[in-house]
């Protein structure tokens, strides 16, 4: 569990269809904790449920954390709260914010491509971009112009946007060729957030067309299974505390850890949000969560313990 902070539900505004943003204030008229483009933040909701959503305001504001809420027809139980039953004036706990989706402040050009309420954390890197000064476009894809949220706000960037409504255009955008067909390619970096299904298609497509700088931030986890050669026992050796201890097959790495009275955070539990990224010192992870690059994965500095296993017998960490 991190720590978390008093937050004053200050705004609910109507951005789009079925979506919602809260403007969250200090209580105390302070200042939050700074945060990066691509940053999300934990809101514990009074129900009991931990959601994580993305910041969407300028990451300058130290007044104001902004973040948009889809109100989910599966939902269960968070977007759904936020709905019908957070107010203005309500005071929740939310935690620190936390980067899985870390911007390249320094790339020659940056493509962003959004599906729905996945605009949210790239709003936020569009804007970051636009006050540095680079090159950035933006490629938006909505079911219809009222699906989709911050228009006005994107207009107001003055950047380049691809806008694409299905029901306008009769389907789906054609991802693979609007990726091709960019001025700048291989040199960009890319950063897409939407469904699931639209960032398959978007990591495949990049992956076909050569372009090695893509990365993606999901709301719900991809199943992966573990590898053929994952080790269903194992030891962990704690670098800092000089602990050993043993992983067996009935719990994770994160609930085994917490089992034997380590304090280490985590969110999601999930492998989407990040919070519980840990250093490996040695030993070789099976990766299965959605947070790190294929790249990240193979350079394995890092894991994500709440899902994550390993293929050696021991691993040490950072911890
Ligand atoms: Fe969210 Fe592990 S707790 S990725």
């Amino acid at each position: 569990m991190t720590n978390t902070l008093n937050a004053l539900v200050h705004t609910l505004r109507y951005e789009a269809e079925a979506t919602f943003s809260i403007e969250l204030r200090p209580v105390d008229g302070g200042e939050f904790p700074a945060f990066e483009a691509g940053a999300h933040i934990d809101l514990h909701l009074p129900n009991g449920l931990v959601r994580s959503y993305s910041l969407l305001n300028d990451a300058r504001e130290r007044h104001r954390y902004v973040v948009a809420v889809l109100k989910d027809r599966a939902s269960r139980g968070g977007s759904r709260y936020v709905h019908e039953q957070l107010r203005v004036g309500s005071v929740i706990k939310i935690g620190a914010p936390r980067n899985a989706f870390k911007l390249h402040e320094e790339a020659a050009h940056t493509v962003l491509v959004a599906g729905g309420i996945g605009i949210t954390p790239l709003l936020c890197m569009a804007r970051r971009l636009r006050s540095l000064g680079r090159s950035v476009e933006l490629l938006y894809f909505a079911r219809t112009r009222k699906h989709a949220a911050f228009i006005d706000d994107i207009n107001a960037l003055g950047i380049p946007v691809h806008w694409h409504f299905d029901e306008q255009a009769g389907g789906p955008p054609d991802i693979k060729a609007l990726l091709a067909s960019r001025a700048v390619k291989a040199q960009a970096h890319y950063y897409a957030c939407g469904p699931a299904v639209m960032l398959d298609a978007f990591e495949k497509c990049c992956a076909e067309l050569g372009y090695t700088q893509a990365h993606v931030e999901r709301f719900s986890p991809v199943e992966v299974a573990a590898a053929k050669d994952a080790c269903s026992t194992y030891t962990v050796h704690l670098q800092r505390s000089g602990r050993d201890i043993v992983v067996t097959p009935e719990l994770s790495l994160l609930k085994a850890l917490k089992a034997a009275g380590c304090n280490v955070p985590s969110s999601c539990e999930e492998g989407v949000c990040g919070a519980c990224e840990t250093q490996v010192l040695a030993g070789v992870p099976d990766h299965r969560d959605s947070v790190l690059s294929p790249a990240e994965k193979a350079a394995s500095k890092s894991m994500m313990i709440c899902v994550s296993g390993c293929k050696s017998e021991s691993l040490t960490l950072d911890i």
